[in-house]
This record gives structure tokens, C-alpha cells and sequence, in this order.
């Protein structure tokens, strides 16, 4: 049998490039936000925020984020702090330290203009190769390929590639076999914006990773997996991830006047640079750190869980209701009623604190 590392794809790449192409046109997503603009700022923006999270979220962060952050320079100058305030409640806080990382670097050393190849894009804090190429074909026409989750299940299925994404050797041939099925020839450029979008919108919304829509795909003639029956097989990877789980004690003080005592996270680590309730690694550490005269107000509150993508947080909350501000630990401040909902926090803690003044 042929390992998929050296098989090329059989069917024409054009007839397949071609089909993508005017599937796109006629039953794509041609009215996202952050479509119809060669603005590599907003499309750059679009992709780090839909690496993780789904376009409907996206839509308001995305349209408060520009209204706020209308162009790199005004991210750039912006503070860390208010990044993270807007980026509030779409998890996974490294992208928008990166962001703003990257805003700083593209007018450090680029001149405030973003470089035009994917080449140089991937060099760019918090830029891997997919969203490199993205922001390239969408943005300048360049003949690159995106390999983001979506797309790598397209272009398994459509070659029959079975080989194990665990290993990196996998991962690389996919990349060329991907490159392969790009659009060729004189008119390449002025296709790949709408090629990149087709190979998204497939992945999202026809070749559907538990019942894909067969009949209604413009790439079925291409498709080994199709032919097959099997689907659902592709892509094949075989290491799982190893889930763990942990508990933190999180101290939720209160004053008569609504203000919270939250504590900055440290970098590097779980929420860093987010405001946060102190944490502890135990019941007694927590005990500890409260004043001995009011040990008696601690209240427990019921424990619950955030999943986070490796391991389960279970989350214990003491409450402390003090009269004013006149208890102060080492680290951390007093914010008040009005201002903590505008800071960077994780969203468990967001929830928690959105629950009430009185729990
Ligand atoms: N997911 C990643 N990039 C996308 C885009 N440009 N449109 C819709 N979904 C996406």
C-alpha cells in the first residue's frame, strides 16, 4: 500500500481548486464581519480570536475590539490591562498578551505595516503557520495553504490520509499535500482569498466531523473518504490528551460597599497578567491568610468545576464579608463595585462575582 507520506493527490488540483472556488461563491460565508476587507489588522484580529472560539462569540468581541482598538497603532499603545479587559470571558488570555505583543513588534520593526508574506507573518509573536497563511491568501493573494482543525479534516477525508497526526513527519506531508491542492496557474492569486475562505467554510459547515453532509458537498467526486463510506475516520491521530484535575481555594472578600480584593496573576502560569481573587493550594493556606478576628465570617460556598483543555479546576470559594477596606493582604488591592467588571478576568472568576454582592 502507499503511505500517504508519499502519495500526491490523484484527482487534478485544479478541478478540485476550481470546485472549492465557485462552491464558495455561491454557498459560502460571504458576510462575517471581517470579510470583505484586505486589512491584514482585521483579518489578523478575525483569526486570532476564531482559533478557539466560535464565530457567533466572535462576532460582538470583535466589533467592541476595533471600535476600542481601531488599528495597530492605538493597540500598540495601548496597556496590557485593557487588552485583557476586552478580551474578558473569550478565554485562553495568551492570545490577547501575544496580540498585544505583536501589535508593539510590528511598530518596532516593521514600521507600523504589516509584512505581506506568510513567510515573514509567522515570524510575528503568536502567528503560527495556518493563521500565517490565512492573513497572506486572504489578505495579499499568496499561494499558501491553512491547515487549521477544520481544514485538516477536509483535506484527509478528500485524500484518504490516514496516516497518524501525532507525528510530526504526518503533519508535514499533510502540509505539502495541502499545498498541492492549492489553485494553479495565471489566475492563482486572484483565487485564493476565496479558495482559503472555501476550504474554512467546508470544514465549518458541510464536512462536519461527526455527520458530514455528503450530498451537499461541491467535493465529493474528489473524495476518498466519501467513496469509502468512512468519514468520520479521517483525520486519524492517536495520542489523547492526558487530563488531570486540581483544586484551588479562592478567597472571595467583600466589603459593605461592594468592592473586591482581587490580586494579579503571575506570569508565567495558569491566568497570568488576569486580575484574580487570591488562590491557595489548600484550605488551611487560605485560613491562614485571614486575620484572626474575622476567621469567624468566613462562609464556604459551594464548590465548582472549569474545564480547562488538559484539566478539570475544582474551584472552592470562601466568602469574607467585611464592613470596609481596612483589611489589606501583601499582594493585590482593593477594586471597586465599578471597576472590577472592567478588568481582565478569568471567566470562572467573572461568573462567581457576577452571582452577587450577597452569595
Ligand atoms: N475560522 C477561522 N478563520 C475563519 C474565517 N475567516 N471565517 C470563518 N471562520 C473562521
Amino acid at each position: 500500500m502507499t503511505s500517504p507520506l508519499d502519495r500526491a493527490p490523484s484527482r487534478a488540483p485544479d478541478a478540485f481548486a476550481e470546485r472549492v472556488v465557485a462552491w464558495q461563491a455561491a454557498h459560502g460565508r460571504n458576510d462575517l464581519p471581517w470579510q470583505n476587507t484586505q486589512d491584514p489588522y482585521r483579518v489578523w484580529l478575525s483569526e486570532i480570536m476564531l482559533q478557539q472560539t466560535q464565530v457567533v462569540t466572535v462576532r460582538s468581541y470583535f466589533a467592541r475590539f476595533l471600535e476600542r482598538f481601531p488599528d495597530v497603532t492605538v493597540l500598540a499603545s495601548a496597556s496590557l490591562d485593557d487588552v485583557l479587559g476586552l478580551w474578558s470571558g473569550l478565554g485562553y488570555y495568551s492570545r490577547a498578551r501575544n496580540l498585544h505583543r505583536c501589535a508593539q513588534h510590528i511598530m518596532e520593526c516593521h514600521s507600523g505595516v504589516f509584512p505581506a508574506t506568510a513567510e515573514l507573518l509567522e515570524t510575528l509573536p503568536g502567528i503560527g503557520r495556518s493563521t500565517a497563511a490565512a492573513i497572506a491568501s486572504l489578505c495579499f493573494g499568496e499561494r499558501v495553504a491553512i491547515l487549521d482543525a477544520n481544514v485538516k479534516r477536509v483535506v484527509t477525508r478528500v485524500l484518504g490520509f490516514d496516516a497518524d497526526l501525532a507525528q510530526g513527519a504526518h503533519v508535514r506531508a499533510l502540509w505539502d499535500a495541502a499545498t498541492q491542492l492549492l489553485p494553479t496557474g495565471k489566475a492563482a492569486s486572484g483565487a485564493m482569498a476565496r479558495y482559503t475562505q472555501g476550504m474554512m467554510d467546508l470544514g465549518a459547515t458541510v464536512c462536519l466531523p461527526k455527520s458530514p453532509d455528503c450530498a451537499a458537498c461541491p467535493v465529493r467526486v474528489d473524495c476518498v473518504a466519501g467513496a469509502a463510506g468512512d468519514p468520520q475516520r479521517y483525520p486519524v491521530r492517536t495520542r489523547k490528551l492526558k487530563r488531570s484535575s486540581q483544586s484551588i481555594w479562592l478567597l472571595w472578600a467583600q466589603c459593605d460597599e461592594g468592592a473586591v480584593w482581587l490580586d494579579k496573576r503571575p506570569t508565567p502560569g495558569v491566568w497570568a497578567g488576569l486580575h484574580c481573587l487570591p488562590l491557595f493550594d489548600s484550605e488551611e493556606s487560605l485560613k491562614d491568610a485571614v486575620p484572626q478576628p474575622l476567621k469567624a465570617s468566613l462562609r464556604v460556598l459551594p464548590v465548582f468545576t472549569h474545564v480547562l483543555t488538559h484539566k478539570d479546576l475544582y474551584l472552592h470559594t470562601w466568602r469574607l464579608d467585611v464592613a470596609d477596606r481596612s483589611v489589606v493582604w501583601d499582594a493585590g488591592r482593593w477594586i471597586d463595585a465599578g471597576a472590577w467588571p472592567q478588568v481582565g478576568l478569568p471567566a470562572p472568576i467573572r461568573k462567581l462575582l457576577e452571582q452577587g454582592i450577597r452569595v
